[in-house]
């Protein structure tokens, strides 16, 4: 235990000396892309950039962006691109991006990908990109997301197969009841995933043919996702 704790400290000492850059986490719903980047950022201090968070946060103070995501989303379809491109590139236009940052759901079109790739290459001084492909089965990705629970207060994503909390229902961290995504249904899932292999598969293609690709086995306890994307991350930036 006291060695677990030990090398857990060690990382995030050599952690906060990395300059990690520009990271996207690409993959179908549910492998994860979410409960990494909660493990990067306890590592490398930047910031997780969800657009899923972003437009669940519209929708959370009725904005006309929140109105229109939320039908969208729970019909498993995507919120159009000039919509997304606004909403991200006000995101990252802010100061705390500086030393890098975790792109999560974005880009998920073709349309979307080109579009950062020019921002980036236009930013002075920013890293090149890393591209981290995270795969799971589907019927593993069926149960992740059926079993997912979220925290409304902190937003600490448990799973009542993988990742329960102590207490049924209520959040280890905040004491709040715990809340099911209203995307998260069996059919909704089947449109997420249809949507996912059409327009966002050609992006993770698209990503796979640069050299700063990596593809990440994601059926594996969450500390060893981390550490195969941590790893690979370091390498690709040495
Ligand atoms: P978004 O919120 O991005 O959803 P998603 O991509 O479908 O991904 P998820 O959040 O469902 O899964 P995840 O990979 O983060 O998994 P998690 O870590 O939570 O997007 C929602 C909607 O918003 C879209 O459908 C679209 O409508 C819209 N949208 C968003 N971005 C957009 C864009 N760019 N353009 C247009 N529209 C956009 O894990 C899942 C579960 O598995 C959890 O319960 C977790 O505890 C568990 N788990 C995780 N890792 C493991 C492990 N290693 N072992 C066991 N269990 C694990």
């Amino acid at each position: 235990m006291a060695t677990a704790v030990s090398m857990t400290a060690a990382r995030e000492e050599h952690g906060k000396h990395v300059v990690p850059g520009p990271i996207l986490l690409l993959g179908a719903p549910g492998v994860g892309k979410g409960t990494q980047s909660e493990e990067l950022v306890k590592l490398w201090g930047i910031p997780h950039i969800s657009t899923g968070n972003l437009l669940r946060a519209h929708r959370d103070r009725g904005t006309a962006l929140g109105k229109l995501a939320n039908e969208l989303m729970n019909q498993g379809n995507l919120v159009p691109d000039e919509l997304m491109l606004e909403m991200v590139d006000k995101r990252l236009a802010e100061p705390d991006t500086e030393r890098g940052f975790i792109l999560d759901g974005f880009p998920r079109t073709l349309n979307q990908a080109k579009w950062v790739d020019h921002l980036l290459a236009s930013r002075p001084g920013t890293l090149p990109l890393v591209a981290v492909s995270i795969q799971v089965d589907y019927n593993q990705l069926l149960r992740r997301i059926s079993g997912r629970r979220n925290c409304p207060v902190c937003g600490t994503i448990y799973n009542i197969y993988f990742h329960p909390p102590k207490v049924e229902g209520v959040c280890d961290v905040e004491g709040a009841t715990l809340e099911q995504r209203s995307d998260d249904t069996e059919t909704c899932f089947a449109g997420r995933l249809t949507t996912y292999e059409s327009l966002t598969a050609p992006v993770v293609e698209r990503y796979r043919a640069l050299s700063r690709f990596v593809e990440v086995n994601g059926d594996q306890p969450v500390e060893q996702v981390a550490t195969s994307i941590i790893s690979s991350v370091e390498r690709l930036r040495a």
